[in-house]
């Protein structure tokens, strides 16, 4: 193993990490050995790296993984009267602590705001306060009229601001934001002539509205009533029609959080008849638990949309897991405080959806699908790394243990035992829906393009993350997974 970048010279090393395990995706496995940074970037991988440097870092017995990325997060989201408890700062900081050294976020659209707008607003928002770096998908929740008309030349915008990814919703119509299959269907076929990727929160709006008005009609308003007014069947019948919408203008499609057996199988045989790629994401917390936390005191807090299953979805999804059939674990982090969630009389409609999850993912995903060798080490890196970073136009960049590549480095220690407690997190909330998981392995030190910036389990982060601007050569030179 001897992999040295072209611009190699004689100055000496800012740091070298030695002696670490370097796990950096199927694509290139690498083994025992030294990386080398000279400034933000990797500059060698080596058995050795035996050379002056300012800095040697230890890894003995840890395992040096590329920082993760995690596609699915959301920052000071409105949601229900109130907003998501992690602002920008204290989401990137509780990423640090799992790892995590880039975040994508959201913008939120306004009503009548045009979507260069909603982008400049998330960035000022994010500007000078991220641990992480971070990119940006715009969301796509306006259809006032016009859209069409308009939609060519505000794509045209984002990108020139250097966003590439769009997120909708058909689902949310009494909100306002669902997109119709006539708006679903230009939106993907000018996003992919664009270079552009569509990603699709995949619930039914009828099936949604139907079963929510029956339940509040008979008095079923309780959060534990909540996971019977989004049914598995909501999540299989969207994904069906949003990939026929996808086929009918062959366009690639990217589902985010997908939480059913009936959605993975969908998107598995649309795989087969598709020229163009289904990319499927879930969240740790569909592959741990399950929908009998809804009859616990504690059903608010886990209300999460679409919400928790029946465990033969979960089972599902780690066999899926376990077969290649995901692209990606993300966390659709959106975490609230109990007080924000405990609403008691009222009803679910009323209370906020979403979990934490940024600082947690890596510790999870190494106890339920390494450990019991459901996947390799170099999977676990690509569904969290490696593959988020092909797919949203952020590789080779970020991603991958590389010569060249940002030198974003965790050390993570895979024989540390711990349990999972809110007072023992970094997240801006006093809730888990993981509380007393007793999971192996924890991040040691992260470094951000060659600084440290989390060491020996501490925060040394002065807020450098930088915005990601992306552009629509990066996601075909991605090539996805
Ligand atoms: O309940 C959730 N997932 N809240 C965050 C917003 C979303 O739909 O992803
Ligand atoms: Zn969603
Ligand atoms: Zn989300």
């Amino acid at each position: 193993m001897e992999y040295t970048h072209r611009d190699e010279h004689l100055t000496p090393y800012d740091v070298i990490i030695s002696g670490g395990e370097i796990v950096s995706g199927t694509s290139l496995v690498l083994g025992r050995g030294d990386i080398a940074i000279r400034g933000e970037k990797i500059a060698r991988i080596a058995p050795h790296v035996d050379v002056p440097c300012r800095r040697r870092i230890d890894a003995k017995g840890l395992l040096v993984l590329p920082g993760l990325i995690d596609p699915h997060v959301h920052t000071s989201l409105p949601m229900r009267g109130t907003v998501s408890s992690d602002d920008p700062a204290s989401a990137t900081a509780a990423a640090l602590f799992g790892g995590v050294t880039t975040i994508i976020d959201f913008t939120e659209q306004r009503a009548g705001q045009n979507l260069p707008e909603s982008l400049r607003d998330k960035l000022s928002l994010l500007a000078g306060h991220a641990h992480t770096d971070y990119a940006l998908h715009v969301n796509v929740t306006d259809f006032g009229p016009g859209f069409e008309e308009r939609l060519a030349a505000d794509l045209a915008a984002v990108v020139r601001l250097g966003a590439i990814s769009f997120k909708v919703f058909p689902c949310y119509s009494k909100e306002g934001h669902a997109i119709s299959r006539d708006h679903l269907k230009t939106l993907l076929k000018m996003s992919d002539a664009m270079g552009l990727l569509v990603l699709v929160h995949a619930e039914n709006d009828r099936i949604l509205l139907a079963n929510e008005e029956k339940l509040l009609a008979t008095g079923q308003i309780a959060p534990r009533d909540y996971p019977r007014s989004r049914p598995p069947r909501a999540e299989a019948r969207a994904i069906s029609d949003v990939i026929e919408a996808a086929r009918a203008v062959d366009a690639a499609v990217y589902f985010v959080h997908v939480s059913t057996a009936g959605g993975l199988k969908r998107i598995v045989a649309g795989r087969q008849r598709a020229s163009k790629p289904i990319y499927l994401e879930t969240c740790p917390h569909y592959l741990i638990l399950d929908e009998s936390v809804y009859t616990g005191l504690d059903a608010a807090q886990f209300m999460v949309a679409p919400p928790l299953r029946a465990p033969e979805h979960r089972e599902a999804l780690l066999k899926g897991l376990g077969r290649g059939h995901v692209d990606v674990v993300a966390t659709d982090h959106c975490p609230f405080l109990r007080n924000q969630k405990d609403r008691p009389g009222a009803p679910f409609t009323e209370i906020p959806n979403g979990l934490p999850g940024v600082e947690t993912r890596l510790a999870l995903l190494f106890t339920i699908a390494v450990m019991p060798r459901l996947i390799t080490l170099e999977r676990l890196v690509d569904l969290t790394s490696t593959n988020p970073a092909m797919i949203m136009g952020l590789y080779p960049r970020k991603g991958c243990i590389r010569p060249g590549s940002d030198a974003d480095l965790v050390l993570f220690d895979p024989n540390t035992q711990w349990t999972i407690q809110p007072s023992g997190l970094h997240m801006n909330t006093d809730f888990s829906p993981h509380d007393g998981f007793k999971a192996t392995g924890q991040v040691r030190t992260v470094l951000l393009r060659g600084k440290v910036v989390l060491e020996n389990g501490a925060l040394c982060s002065c807020k450098s993350g930088r915005y990601l601007k992306r552009d629509p050569q990066g996601l075909s030179a991605g090539a996805g997974p």
